[in-house]
């Protein structure tokens, strides 16, 4: 299109668009598909002139962006999603504001009204058709929304991204409501949009060329512990299996971020399931690890993010996998009508949860932040089954993951179903509190927090209660940590 032809500018010039004070949605979805060019223009005018936005990403950036951003003070608030330390710091210094969103929510409230509209977006393009629609790269995320919302849009074309990802991507966007019809997904493979993000072509006012690649991820490869979870894991499947509960099949499978979930995926390579279908948010090495055995049929996501091999080979050839999968945008990846539709067999990661199965996923020792609730709530809630891993420990034994009650909340008691570290899986199904917690106990926590937990418990069920508790006592490990460096008492410190 000619008239876009024209727009075609430096990075410096684009990001002139941007003024100070405005909200800008950026694509980038777990250091997938990010603009990567005009936020560093954004950082070096920052240091000539006042610029501070508000940022609306899909979830967490590669590139350094968000820490160079945060250095050059452009962040005032940052939604929904973020995962790095230097943002995290001064999240938890007060000095950007944090909105920590469902992933599947920050476009609906953009449509409403309910928070601030759109200036400017900003996303990553692999082309632009004839017509003059965007065609997204590594990551759908919240880029077509932003694009159809904001005033102005501003596309990095990303010449290393390959051509071939057109037709993976499957964009649909649900009506207002209370006009919206029900999302016609029946199941993982189903498309039901258009392959690219059309927008009216005037609303783009500059066209950057990028040669940057995307950040790989930086999961970590399993270990014993992360392999026992997956142990634990295929073995409750397997009985699930046998009791009629489930398929050799399962059901799809939602993985969350990080190094645990990934891990765990890649233990199914050993089990005996087979024809798996994964409906999830961000597909890491595991889902290509799982193709690749033969396990995997197809995988739904709104993202793929890879480590640097896995990203060599998949990007390579992503001809051999493209009609094995779909990119969506995350608010339909993590829509609860259809993780509910489907029954979405959800794995996510805690932080730390309590006897009861409360999980926080969010905030080290109740008050700091760490990445945010992502997708988790939006497939916990909504799950057929929800499981919920961790390492029982962390930080070499001196932090619990397995505490007497939760210091933040993510997830409640009512929407996690199963909870599994490495010593053991804790199935709280059709289980009332007192029950919930000597499952716990007995199956997911090491000595020995495992008697301190219950000496706490009998003291709890003492004094009485639906849902025992010594009130006064409950952050007693916490606040042990944040004086001694460690939630062991004295008694045990020499035990490890
Ligand atoms: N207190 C303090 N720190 C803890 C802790 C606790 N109870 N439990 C774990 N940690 C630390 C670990 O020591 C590790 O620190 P390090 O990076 O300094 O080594 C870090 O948290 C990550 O823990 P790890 O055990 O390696 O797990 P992970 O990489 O799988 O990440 C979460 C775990 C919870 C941080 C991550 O999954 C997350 O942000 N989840 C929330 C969002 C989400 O679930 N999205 C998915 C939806 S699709």
């Amino acid at each position: 299109m000619p008239a876009l032809r024209e727009k075609v500018t430096s990075a410096a010039e684009a990001a002139v668009w941007v003024k100070d004070g405005m909200t800008v949605g950026m694509s980038g979805f777990t250091r997938a598909g990010d603009a990567k060019v005009v936020p560093f223009a954004l950082a070096e005018r920052a240091r000539h002139e006042k610029l501070q936005i508000t940022l609306m990403t899909g979830a967490s950036l590669g590139n350094d962006v968000d820490r160079t951003l945060t250095e050059a003070g452009v962040l005032a608030r940052r939604i929904p999603f973020q995962s790095d330390p230097v943002l995290r710091n001064a999240i938890n210094r007060g000095e950007v504001m944090y909105v920590d969103h469902h992933l599947s929510e920050t476009v609906e409230l953009l449509r409403t009204k309910q928070i601030a509209p759109i200036d400017v977006a900003i996303i990553e393009a692999a082309a632009i058709t004839e017509t003059g629609a965007i065609i997204p790269t590594t990551s759908v995320g919240n880029s077509a929304s932003f694009a159809i919302l904001a005033d102005k849009v501003i596309v990095e074309i990303n010449l290393t991204q390959p051509a071939e990802l057109e037709g993976l991507h499957d964009v649909f966007i649900p009506k207002r409501r209370p006009e919206r019809e029900p999302i016609p997904i029946m199941g993982v493979e189903d498309r039901v949009g258009t392959t690219a993000i059309e927008i009216p072509p005037e609303k783009i006012v500059a066209i950057v060329i990028t040669e940057k690649l995307d950040s790989s991820s930086t999961i970590l490869p399993p270990d014993g512990e992360t392999a026992a979870i997956a142990r634990h894991l295929v073995e409750f499947f397997k009985k699930e299996v046998k009791l009629g509960r489930l398929t050799e099949s399962l059901l799809p499978l939602q993985a969350g971020i990080g190094t645990i979930a990934n891990a765990v995926m890649s233990g199914f390579i050993d089990s005996p399931f087979e024809h798996l279908r994964m409906y999830s948010e961000v597909l890491q090495d595991s889902t290509f690890e799982l193709f690749d055995a033969g396990k995997l049929d197809f995988a739904s996501g709104s993202s793929i993010t890879l480590s640097p091999e896995k990203s060599a080979s998949v990007f390579a050839d992503i001809e051999r996998y493209k009609d094995r999968l779909v990119l969506r945008p995350q608010e339909v990846s993590n829509h609860p009508e259809v993780i509910r539709r489907l029954g979405i067999i959800a794995l996510n990661t805690a932080l730390e949860a309590d006897i009861y199965g409360n999980v926080n996923s969010t905030h080290v020792q109740g008050t700091h932040m760490m990445n945010g609730i992502g997708g988790s709530g939006d497939f916990a809630r909504n799950a057929y089954l929800s499981i919920f891993a961790t390492k029982s420990i962390a930080k070499g034994g001196k932090i619990s993951s397995i505490v007497p009650m939760v210091s933040h909340v993510d997830h409640t008691e009512h929407d996690v179903d199963i909870l599994v570290t490495e010593v053991g899986l804790a199935d709280l199904r059709g289980l009332a509190p007192r029950e919930r917690a000597q499952v716990v106990i007995q199956n997911c926590v090491p000595s020995p927090y495992k008697e301190m937990l219950e000496e706490y418990v009998a003291e709890a069920n003492a004094r009485g209660g639906h849902t025992p508790h010594v009130l006064e006592k409950a952050f007693s490990w916490h606040e042990r940590y944040r004086e001694t460096g460690s939630m062991l008492p004295n008694r045990h410190a020499s035990d490890r």
